[in-house]
């Protein structure tokens, strides 16, 4: 603050308090010995006000507050420039400032928690019971508004507690994925393949490789979806539809973990629009890579404990 900006908010309040002591003092009336019967002179709807000085008690509390904030302004940084007598302060007091000591805070006590946790490979810290409780606190703060509270995802972001994996399921790539971010990007095929090349696609991927049926009147020529397959989805979700994890090309034989739905028509949505999933880098958000490690072993551990691993089998 400029020095100019601070002799002007500390007139503007120094000058208030002194003007509120001057009208509580202007106002006073003098002390009476007990309850007058002079009126204010003014009546409404039959009931007049009595000409009484404030109760002492009450005057005695008006002059209390603007000690209070005299002591107040000493004590604490309120007037422009002016730190204030107590100690910690000597930043300012704005919320900034405030939530930089509590982050410093929570560093200074955490940080050898976090440390010690980032020196162990993510597999044990993923079944530590500790660790992977303030792994979820972490999640729920970051990542749950995207991948749900209970983290099985929602249309468009992918369940993280199966073993199905876009990006990969390594400690590593969990890692990677959080700190930098994934992009899946489809193009548009229709340009390519055509609105045929699209029905046949959808129903050679439902099919054939997700295992489904086609819909009650549908009628689609599978055969020439393979042949589109194998000309052109290939290059990306591999010869047999399993997928590629380097370029978050998604395995096209587990229906159950599609994120944008499995349904004939969303698979030609899919296939004649293309798709652009985005996860933002999270390592900003998330402040440091020993943080990082730890919420990938707690999302390591909600595909690796034994209760997944039964419904998974
Ligand atoms: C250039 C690479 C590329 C090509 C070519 C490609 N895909 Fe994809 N496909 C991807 C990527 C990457 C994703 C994930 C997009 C995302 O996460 O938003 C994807 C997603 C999908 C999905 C959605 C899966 C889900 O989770 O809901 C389907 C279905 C699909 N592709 C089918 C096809 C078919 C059929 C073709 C051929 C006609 C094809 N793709 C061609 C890269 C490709
Ligand atoms: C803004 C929404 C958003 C936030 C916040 C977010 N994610 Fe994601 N995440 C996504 C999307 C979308 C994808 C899928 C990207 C794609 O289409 O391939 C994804 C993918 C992932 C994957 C890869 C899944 C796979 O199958 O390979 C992991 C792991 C993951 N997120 C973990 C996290 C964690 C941990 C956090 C919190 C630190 C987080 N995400 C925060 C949107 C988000």
């Amino acid at each position: 603050m400029t020095s100019f900006w601070s002799g002007y908010i500390t007139l503007l309040t120094l000058g208030s308090l002194v003007a509120l002591l001057w009208l509580i003092f202007a106002t006073r009336r003098g002390e009476r010995p007990g309850p007058t019967d002079q009126t204010m002179g003014h009546a409404f709807d039959g009931i007049e006000e009595y000409d009484n000085p404030l109760p002492k008690w009450w005057f005695m509390l008006f002059l209390g507050t603007i000690v209070f904030a005299v002591g107040y302004l000493v004590l604490y940084p309120g007037l422009g420039n002016w730190k204030g007598v107590l100690p910690g302060y000597e930043d300012g007091w704005t919320q900034v400032a405030q939530w930089q000591r509590e982050i410093d805070k929570a560093n200074q006590q955490y940080g050898p928690i976090y440390a010690k946790y980032a020196a162990m490979p993510v597999e044990d810290v993923a079944k530590d019971e500790y660790a992977v409780k303030m792994g979820g606190r972490l999640f729920a703060s970051n990542c749950s508004v995207c991948h749900g509270s209970d983290a099985k995802g929602a249309y468009g972001f992918p369940n993280l507690t199966d073993r199905h994996w876009r990006w990969g399921g390594s400690p590593a790539e969990i890692k990677q994925t959080i700190s930098a971010g994934r992009h899946g990007m489809m193009p548009a095929q229709a340009p390519m393949i055509g609105d045929d090349g699209v029905r046949n696609a959808a129903a050679f991927v439902l099919v054939e490789l997700a295992g489904r049926k086609l819909p009650e009147g549908v009628s689609a020529d599978i055969e020439a979806g393979r042949k589109v397959f194998s000309s052109t989805c290939f290059a990306c979700h591999g010869a047999a539809g399993k997928g590629t994890p380097s370029m978050g090309a998604p395995d096209l034989t587990n229906p159950s973990a599609f994120i944008y739905g499995s349904s004939y028509a969303q698979l030609q949505q899919t296939i004649r629009y293309g798709r652009n999933g985005n996860m933002p880098a999270q390592l900003p958000f998330v402040g440091s890579e020993d943080k990082v490690h730890l919420l990938a072993a707690y999302v390591y551990s909600l595909s690796h404990d034994e209760r997944s691993a039964a419904v998974e089998q």
